[in-house]
């Protein structure tokens, strides 16, 4: 059956773009090398028609297709099973930035846009796309709708979802849904955009998509702060809401153990404070003047030094500056992947809850895992952590997976049910929290999202097994 259905998808998208033979792993395998699947082939079609041909000769077939963007999703949600009869479906070629609406303040953009790009090109126009991640100059538009990503300016602008103002959508069926209307009010029924929001790649194909724009911010000033509890953090963050208003963008999270990742693996990552139990990155963006948006960030430092809640801090004076303070918070995920593979944990708690949270956990644990390394980073300001768990030192990273890893989600999961939290804040659920969600989730909206799932996508061919 594999062979006819090959041959239509190369007529489709042409020879070259059905890969099969050679080494197929920059598709096969994901980010954070948890698994390596094993595609029936690779398809890399150029606009929304070729999906569309390709998804229909594939619901023909009965053939599985597994969306794919930049792959560097956390959860396993975007490479094949080891099955050998999965189509990864890749949206690559697909980097048409259609059409920026300067009036409407939108961007009409292909779902294969690389982040970055998209930054970038609406900066030239004189606009912020506020979307921002450590992973922008690989992942796609497309994967960060699909997984409601958040990144380090959710706190202003919102997650991807806020940011999205229309979609089209191939369907499970091969058909094509035009939603790229640019409106901000439409109350003519379900939202089938906030549906496909989030959904992971498994009730359909977003092949392009319209998304606000902001008006470019003229002063932007970034400090690190070295903060002497994850309390003190909080409280932190409390203050530069009320100093900074809405001028508050970004406030990060680090706790030592994941700082010393940096320094150990990243020579030339220059780490200002490397003793503190806890840093923050926080950003402050506004449209006023330089002098003004100065006085009112260094006396929010002043403030927090004079509360005891801030032992030091260093204060960019230009924009390499920021640079490299934000460049210290984005090499935490990859210094955690050249230690070696470990547990993750994307969690949500609410802001005031978390020292709390991280301090019960901790102990636990502590008591029932000893040795084990806490790489603890994230978003504060949005109430997410990277509750993150490494092997114990000399330990077999490998082994300690094997053998700890069912333990330890169940220990970590478990305290954010108690602290009526989210197992997942943005990375979403993919392959590999498919237990846990089905676990956690309460019953009648797991039955209601299983109705949804089974009417948009009868025959289960769209990236089956995940999330559900
Ligand atoms: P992929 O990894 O290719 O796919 C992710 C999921 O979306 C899969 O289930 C896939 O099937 C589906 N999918 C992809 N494209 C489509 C499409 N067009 N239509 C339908 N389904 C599709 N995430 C955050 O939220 N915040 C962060 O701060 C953040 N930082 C990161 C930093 C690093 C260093 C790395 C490696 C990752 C980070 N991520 C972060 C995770 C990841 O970058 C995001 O989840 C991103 O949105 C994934 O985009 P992608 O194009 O790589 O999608
Ligand atoms: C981050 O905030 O750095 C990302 O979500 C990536 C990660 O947690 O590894
Ligand atoms: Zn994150």
């Amino acid at each position: 059956m594999s062979l006819p259905l090959l041959a239509k998808l190369r007529q489709i998208v042409g020879e070259t773009h059905v890969l099969k033979e050679g080494d197929l792993s920059h598709w096969e395998l994901d980010w954070r090398r948890r698994e390596r699947g094993k595609a029936l082939a690779v398809v890399r079609p150029a606009n929304t028609a070729e999906v569309a041909a390709v998804v229909k000769a594939c619901a023909m077939a009965e053939v599985s297709i597994v969306p794919q963007g930049g792959n560097t999703g956390m959860v396993v949600g975007s490479t094949p099973d080891a099955s050998g009869t999965q189509i990864v479906l890749s949206l690559q070629r697909m980097q048409v930035l259609r059409q920026l609406d300067a009036a409407n303040m939108t961007i009409t953009l292909d779902a294969g846009c690389i982040l970055q790009n998209v930054q970038l090109a609406c900066q030239q126009a004189g606009f912020l796309f506020p979307l921002r991640m450590a992973s922008e100059g690989s992942c796609t538009i497309g994967g960060n709708l699909a997984t409601n990503a958040g990144g380090t300016q959710v706190l202003r602008y919102g997650n991807t979802r806020e940011l999205c103002l229309g979609l089209e959508v191939v369907t499970p069926q091969g058909d094509i849904w035009d939603g790229l209307t640019g409106l901000r009010k439409d109350n003519t029924g379900y939202d089938l955009r906030h549906l496909l929001i989030g959904s992971e790649g498994t009730l359909g194909i977003i092949t392009a998509a319209v998304m606000r724009l902001y008006p470019l911010p003229t002063v932007q000033l970034t400090a690190m702060a070295a903060v002497p509890s994850l309390k003190a953090a909080v409280a932190l963050l409390g203050l530069a809401h009320q100093h900074l208003t809405a001028g508050l963008t970004g406030f990060e999270v680090m706790n030592q153990f994941a700082l010393s990742l940096v320094v150990k693996h990243f020579a030339q990552v220059h780490v200002p404070f490397t003793a503190s139990p806890y840093c923050v990155v926080l950003e402050n963006s506004d449209h006023e003047s330089d002098a003004h948006a100065i006085s009112r960030f260094e006396s929010l430092m002043q403030t927090a030094i004079n509360q005891g809640l801030v032992n030091d801090a260093v204060i960019a004076q230009n924009i390499t500056q920021a640079r490299s303070l934000w460049h210290v918070r984005e090499s935490i995920p990859l210094a955690q992947a050249v230690e070696g593979l470990n547990i993750k944990h994307d969690i949500s708690i609410a802001v005031s809850r978390i020292p709390d949270f991280v301090h019960h956990t901790q102990a636990l644990l502590e008591k029932h895992h000893p040795g084990v390394r806490l790489v603890n980073y994230g978003h504060l300001g949005d109430g997410n952590l990277h509750f993150n768990v490494q092997a114990p030192e000399h330990e077999n990273a490998a082994d300690f997976l094997t053998e700890r890893e069912a333990d330890i989600n169940t220990l970590v999961y478990d305290a954010v049910a108690q602290f009526n939290g989210s197992i997942s804040a943005e990375h979403g659920i993919g392959s590999l929290k498919r237990g846990k969600l089905a676990h956690y989730k309460p019953a009648t909206a797991l039955s209601m999202m299983h109705a949804i799932k089974h009417a948009l996508d009868p025959l289960g061919t769209m990236n089956p097994r995940r999330v559900l």
